[in-house]
């Protein structure tokens, strides 16, 4: 079922009442949005909000990880307070054999399945039959997911890692851009929202992600002598009226607070 415009349901909050507030009450919901910023500048902790959020008004909820095993996150967000034992992963962190791989290789390696959060953290010492990842097997799995939960939120984390370790070869960027586009065209069709982040990269190049995502969220990061100042800004959303300022946000003991 489609949400009409000024439909309640027709807003994802974000789990930031402060970028809530930005968007107009969260994002237009059922579609994909890109998350982009440096290193460190906050684009996993907000992604995992996001998700927290929809566990916590019991949807279900899918995490593609590629930035760090998923044991780790876990580990990483339980100072904070939040549970995220029941998100289900697909981890796409490539194996090690991958790292020591040279350019010309083509495919990355994974460990595991979709599992839970909880699974995979438990149960990180057990070996893994390795299996082949690439943008399309990311897609094809997701596919397959799709068609048996109704997941009603999405993140990629991060699309710099995929797109690094799961490309084919260097010289291959219409492929690359074809596979994304394929993979984003497949979300913006479902009635999920799907959170992308991702490192700016050259800005000569404009990415598939930046052309068919809907809306786009930056965070930044910079120095002011030793204080460092974190903002947050709402670069474009399609079809939605938003705060179009740089506003400040702070990462709490409780997560991320705007303004
Ligand atoms: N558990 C935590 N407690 C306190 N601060 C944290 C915690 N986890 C992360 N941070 C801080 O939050 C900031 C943002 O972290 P986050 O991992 O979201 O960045 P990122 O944009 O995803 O970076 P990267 O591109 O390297 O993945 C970092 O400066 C980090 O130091
Ligand atoms: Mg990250």
């Amino acid at each position: 079922m489609t949400a009409l415009p000024g439909d309640a349901d027709a807003r994802v909050r974000t789990g930031i009442p402060g970028l809530d507030r930005m968007l107009g009450g969260g994002l237009p919901r059922g579609r994909p949005y890109l998350i982009s910023g440096g290193s460190g500048s906050g684009k996993t902790l907000l992604a995992l909000s996001f998700l927290l959020e929809g566990l916590q008004r019991g949807e279900d909820v899918l995490l593609v990880a590629a930035d760090e095993p998923p044991g780790e996150i876990v580990e990483n967000v339980r100072s904070f307070g939040w549970d995220l034992a029941s998100v289900k992963t697909l981890d796409a962190n490539p194996g090690l054999k991958a790292f020591r791989r040279t350019a010309a290789v083509q495919e990355i390696r994974t460990m595991t399945d979709l599992r839970s959060l909880r699974d995979i953290a438990e149960d990180t010492k057990r070996p893994e039959a390795v299996e082949d990842i690439s943008i399309q097997s990311i897609h094809l799995k997701l596919r397959q997911q799709m068609a048996g939960t109704p997941f009603r939120r999405v993140v990629v984390d991060s699309m710099t890692s995929i797109r690094r370790f799961a490309v084919r070869s260097s010289n291959d960027v219409q492929a690359e851009r074809t596979e994304i586009q394929s993979l984003l065209r497949f979300l913006a069709e479902l009635d999920v929202t799907t959170l992308i982040t991702v490192t700016p990269g050259d800005p000569g190049v404009l990415a598939a992600e930046e052309i068919l995502s809907r809306g786009e969220i930056l965070l930044t990061r910079k120095w002011i002598g030793d204080r460092s100042v974190r903002q947050i800004k709402v670069v474009r959303m399609r079809g939605c009226a938003h705060d179009p300022e740089r506003r400040p946000f702070a990462i709490s003991p409780q997560g991320l607070v705007v303004g």
